[in-house]
């Protein structure tokens, strides 16, 4: 079994991170009338993975400020696992963009299938919600409470 795992976790899994930022599975609450999973429900998760990526790319607060470039490649379904994958590909002044790719694997199966992805800016804020300097590498936290 271990190894059936290793052999799909190399099928078609994006090459810039291997490992989620977030894993979830797609519930009943989080469908339509209709069953279907919300479209909102997948970008709120990316969305959320995003952030993460950008606040421990900049150290501290961020918050959404553009998504563009969403593509919904095929449903996600009650009972599939959602993986949202990361990276950020560009850093800018006060803002970082971050590239979000949402794979799943179907209920009860093996292959991963890549379902949606996006482009998500953040811009790292301070206490006061301003934008802070967001390339922050070397800088620790501790050093700026104020970032907090
Ligand atoms: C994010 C926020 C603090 C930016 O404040 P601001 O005074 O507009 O700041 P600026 O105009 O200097 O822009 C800051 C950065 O965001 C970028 N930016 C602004 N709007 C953008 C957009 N729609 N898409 C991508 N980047 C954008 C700017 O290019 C700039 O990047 P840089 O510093 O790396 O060059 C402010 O707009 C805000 O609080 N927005 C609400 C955020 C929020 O609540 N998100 C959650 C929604 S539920």
């Amino acid at each position: 079994m271990a190894d059936a795992w290793k052999d799909a976790d190399r099928e078609g899994v994006p090459e810039f991170n291997k490992a989620p930022v977030i894993r979830v599975r797609a519930m009943p609450a989080d469908t339509n009338p209709a069953g279907d999973v919300f479209g909102g429900w997948v970008l709120a998760q990316m969305d959320a993975a995003g952030a993460m990526t950008a606040g421990r790319r900049t150290q501290g607060r961020v918050v959404t400020v553009g998504i563009e470039a969403m593509s919904f490649h095929a449903p996600v379904m009650v009972g599939d696992e959602l993986n949202c994958y990361g990276r950020v590909t560009r850093v800018g002044r006060t803002s970082v963009t971050v590239g979000i790719e949402a794979w799943v694997r179907r209920y009860l199966t093996d292959a991963p299938h890549k379902v949606t992805e996006g482009v998500f800016t953040y811009v790292a804020i301070n206490a006061q919600r301003q934008p802070r300097p967001s390339n922050t590498w070397g800088w620790h936290r501790d050093d700026h409470p104020d970032w907090a």
